[in-house]
């Protein structure tokens, strides 16, 4: 694991920034390494402790969320990692903005470059209008989200290095994605000509999966401008020819059947219960009988026995696990639903998704765990 001693230094791992730049995006770096590992690191003592004084004072075990907030909030272990969350995020978004703000009439043009030039393809609408519930917040707190910043996508990419450490690693060598997508199954008939890669931000996956199978088609779709011309650019970087368009994954515009394999990383906990429920018809739609559909996301509360069931990464739980609601993952989930611009987290990771695919026309589905995440697969 990298831990603050060990770890790259983040500006040996970017595009040339000045060296100001590049420190201060270092420093808050090894806050968050901090913050995961020495603060939430000793959370395990401590929240064993604070449930015994909550059951000596309440006669009964924690196990709602009302509880969990009357028992940890006051504690400053815990109030100091949110707080230190919070406004590393905050301190990263704005750092990272302004270094890429100040060269962006080269990055447009490679934008505009990249539009122009293969392989693969870019298509997106500069007048797409954009639902409400996308305009109404912004995600993790990235000021002007996936879509309303041209640069969305350099900041996004530059970001996931930063808030993935240190649970994931180095973000620009795409090895988070690849790892994934070589572990999942593909149909049982072995027959993949086209891949559609559902919310691809900047393409990792679905880069990944052309160098999987590099003789099937593979599509990447996502809601915003700038993140698919992002993907693009950097296909046509790696020279992979891959296609992006931007489109709502609610609202497929490909024929029906016309997919062996559909893939999502970390998408649905990001929309609202009713648009979970039109992209999952969508889905179905467009796989071929036969064809599967991957969600990799936030386990959810259905299939995390024993995990943090809110966190899209594979770690022990810190606390006994208790389906019916583990006060410490209630806690964890309820925070980022509210405080890191998440705010549909909560009703995704409490919907059982099984019930839901099965609503959306899928006959089975079960769930695996490929050892880092919680996977569901389902089959048309
Ligand atoms: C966390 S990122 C996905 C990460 C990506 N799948 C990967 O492999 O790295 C979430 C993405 O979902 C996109 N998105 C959000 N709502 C969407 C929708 N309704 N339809 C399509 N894309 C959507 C966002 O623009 C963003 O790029």
């Amino acid at each position: 694991m990298t831990t603050f001693a060990n770890r790259p230094l983040i500006h040996s791992l970017t595009p040339a920034s000045e060296a100001d730049d590049a420190s201060y995006l270092d420093f808050v770096e090894g806050v968050r390494v901090f913050n995961q590992q020495q603060v939430q690191g000793g959370f395990k003592e401590r929240y064993a402790q604070a449930v015994a004084e909550f059951e000596q004072v309440y006669g009964r075990p924690p196990s709602t969320l009302e509880d969990a907030h009357a028992m940890l909030d006051r504690i400053p272990l815990f109030a100091s990692r949110s707080r230190l969350w919070r406004s590393t995020q905050e301190m990263m978004w704005e750092q990272i903005r302004q270094t890429y703000r100040k060269r962006e009439p080269e990055l447009l043009a490679e934008l505009d470059r990249a539009d122009r030039s293969g392989p693969g393809s870019v298509h997106w609408d500069p007048n797409f209008q954009y639902p409400q519930y996308i305009l109404d917040h912004e995600i993790h707190l990235q000021p002007g989200s996936y879509h309303a910043d041209p640069l969305a996508g350099y900041i996004y990419h530059y970001g996931t290095k930063i808030f993935f450490t240190p649970t994931i690693g180095n973000q620009d060598d795409d090895d988070n994605q690849r790892q994934m997508v070589n572990a999942m199954p593909l149909p049982v008939d072995g027959q993949v000509r086209r891949v559609l890669d559902l919310a691809c931000s900047i393409g990792q996956s679905t880069t990944a999966w052309k160098e999987r199978l590099p003789q099937a088609e593979v599509w990447g779709i996502d809601i915003a401008a700038p993140m698919v011309r992002y993907c693009h650019k950097r296909a046509v970087d790696l020279g992979l020819d891959v296609h992006f368009a931007q489109m709502a994954a609610e609202d497929l515009k490909f024929p029906e059947n016309s997919f062996d394999l559909v893939y999502s990383y970390i998408l649905f906990h990001e929309l609202p219960v009713p648009v979970i429920r039109e992209v999952l018809r969508q889905v179905h739609r467009v796989l071929r009988p036969g064809g599967i559909f991957l969600i990799n996301d936030f386990a959810g509360k259905t299939m995390a026995e024993g995990r943090m069931w809110s966190s899209s990464v594979a770690q022990p739980s810190a606390a006994p696990a208790d389906r019916t609601g583990d006060p410490l993952q209630l806690w964890l989930l309820d925070f980022i639903t509210k405080h890191n611009g998440e705010p549909f987290a909560w009703d995704y990771c409490h919907l059982d998704m099984h019930a839901e695919l099965r609503a959306a026309g899928f006959p089975t589905s079960r769930h695996f765990d490929t050892g880092r995440q919680i996977v569901i697969e389902a089959t048309k």
